[in-house]
């Protein structure tokens, strides 16, 4: 008796490819003779601007999904808010992509596999709905949007990074504009979800509301105290602008320490 059927065992097969595209339909290389060309991987970036966009579809679908599902009127306010935010990203990828003379509709492999992990995500939000345990349930929600925006805010950061260091020109600009656009806006969401889940995490445990800051939050407060002697009370999002007006490459990769560091680092070269 065979279980599991292998080449060694003797096992034979139809080569049928695992996706078929229609031969109009197929590209080689996307990005190459685009924007792209300037100092980057173009076919790579293409095919990594498609997976940073599919990140930015599935977020929609994601917060659609879950704004309807969430008994949470807080928290599907939010929801409501960052599906209307992550629109905004998904127009300003499909801008920037059109702007190279790439096509927004390619969806690279790399695509692919990023919306297959999102179509995964969205089912765990799945797993306890109707439960009675709905603080449960809540907390599945909340930390898909706790993975989503982990990636999304790598994603946003490494563009920034590939904005730096690419030749000068226009699709350049855009691209770091995109980048502060989307990296210094109000909403912090990966925060927002990081203490939310905290937060609930804690008081569903303890029965009580946590510290104000955990251990780990702690230390990192303490670092800020001694990069600069007002660095406790300056946030990210300042020194990100000041950043910015001095204009400091990499600065949407940074730390809160970093940005602190490279904007004294900026104004010290400046005065001499
Ligand atoms: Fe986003």
């Amino acid at each position: 008796m065979t279980t599991v059927v292998t080449k060694v065992l003797g096992g034979t097969a139809k080569p049928v490819g695992i996706l078929y595209i229609e031969p109009d339909l197929q590209v080689e290389d996307a990005g190459t003779g685009t924007g792209l060309d300037g100092g980057l991987n173009a076919p790579f970036v293409a095919d990594l601007l498609s997976a940073c966009l599919a990140h930015e579809r599935c977020g929609v679908h994601l917060y659609r999904s879950i704004a309807g599902r969430s008994t949470m009127p807080d928290l599907r306010e939010r929801y409501e808010a960052l599906r209307t935010e992550t629109e905004t990203h998904v127009a300003l990828l499909e801008a920037l992509i059109s702007d190279t003379g790439g096509n927004p509709m390619y969806v690279s492999p790399a695509a692919r596999a990023t919306e297959g992990a999102a179509a995964r995500l969205v089912e765990t939000t799945w797993v306890l709905d109707g439960s009675l345990d709905t603080v449960t349930a809540e907390l599945a929600m909340l930390e898909a949007v706790l993975l989503a925006e982990t990636k999304n805010h790598d994603n946003w950061e490494l563009l920034g990074e590939l904005a730096d260091a690419m030749t000068a020109g226009s699709w350049r600009d855009s691209l770091q504009a995109a980048v502060d656009q989307v990296l210094n806006q109000e909403d912090d969401p990966l925060g927002w979800a990081r203490e939310t889940r905290r937060r609930m995490l804690y008081v569903a445990a303890t029965g009580s509301e946590p510290p104000a800051a955990t251990p780990a939050h702690r230390d990192e407060a303490a670092d800020d105290a001694a990069v600069t002697p007002d660095s406790a009370t300056v946030t990210k999002e300042e020194l990100y602008h000041e950043a910015k007006d001095l204009d400091v490459p990499g600065r949407g990769a940074m730390t809160k320490d970093e940005l602190a560091a490279a904007v004294a680092a900026a104004k010290e070269g400046d005065q001499s």
